[in-house]
């Protein structure tokens, strides 16, 4: 039964290459993307696991190009989670190093079309120069009204509720707000995605099935969609498949 349920919500990449006709006027309007399986795609290919996240950059540019193509209004990528300190220095500091690299090579074309740059986790740890490069594209497109890109970098679902639950504690403390206003709309205004709001999709990649800390508020309801598809191997026609799947679900949300 759970293999079945788990095949029923992957894809390979074969199936992915076949002619896709999207419904243009059923387009998710915000779409979550963990980035997975980096290192798994330079250990196949005898290269180091960093090798993977560079490759895995160049991706990021082509999905924001497609999904820009095919009206989605907001994209959150999963770049580094608060769990990924875990990591050995080295791979850590060559992540922190692509955010520069990245809108080094794309923020001129990100602000020729038209995208919005945002960055959602928690700063503290976050190198200098990631931040700066960071706030920087936030600076430099905030005056664009297309597509937001918005960067999960040192984000971590739960870290994100305790500190949405621990601001309101504190107004609740100085009088600001009174308990019995606590409703679920207040709550996602504290969330570090309230500009965003839920997304429609959620895409991981890499054969992965779990969230890894990941939205966890903002994905009650969202289509999940898994894919065996390494991060740096995944392509546009990858996001139209998962996009078809998406626009061929029953959505209930509870109702029938
Ligand atoms: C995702 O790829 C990138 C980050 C978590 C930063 P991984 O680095 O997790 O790749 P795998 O899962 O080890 O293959
Ligand atoms: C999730 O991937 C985090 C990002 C993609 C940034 P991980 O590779 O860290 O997740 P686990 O450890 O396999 O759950
Ligand atoms: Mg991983």
């Amino acid at each position: 039964m759970l293999n079945k349920l788990t095949n029923l919500t992957k894809t390979n990449n074969k199936e992915s290459k076949k002619d896709i006709q999207l419904d243009l006027s059923r387009i998710p309007r915000h779409i979550a993307i963990i980035m997975d399986g980096n290192g798994r795609w330079a250990k196949k290919r005898g290269l180091p696991r960093v090798a993977g996240h560079r490759e895995g950059m160049k991706v990021v540019r082509k999905v924001v190009k497609r999904a820009n193509e095919l009206g989605v209004k907001a994209l959150t990528m999963y770049a580094f989670s608060t769990e990924n300190w875990k990591r050995p220095k080295p791979e850590v500091e060559f992540i922190m190093k692509l955010p520069e690299q990245f809108l080094l090579t794309y923020l001129p074309e990100l602000i020729e079309e038209n995208v919005q740059v945002r960055i959602m986790g928690e700063k503290k740890g976050v190198p200098s120069y990631t931040l700066k490069a960071v706030h920087e594209a936030v600076e430099r497109t905030k005056h664009n009204d297309g597509l937001i890109l918005n960067f999960a970098l040192n984000y971590g679902s739960r870290y994100e509720i305790t500190q949405a639950v621990r601001q309101l504690a504190s107004e609740i403390e100085e009088g600001k707000i009174k308990s019995e206003e606590v409703d679920e709309k207040l709550i996602g205004s504290y969330m570090m995605s309230s500009e965003v709001g839920d997304p429609e999709l959620l895409i991981r990649t890499s054969g992965e099935i779990r969230l890894s800390n990941f939205m966890l508020w903002q994905l009650a309801y969202t289509e999940l969609w898994f894919t065996d598809v390494y991060w740096p191997d995944f392509t546009a026609s990858d996001l139209d498949q998962a996009i078809l799947d998406y626009q061929n679900r029953g959505r209930r949300f509870g109702g029938v």
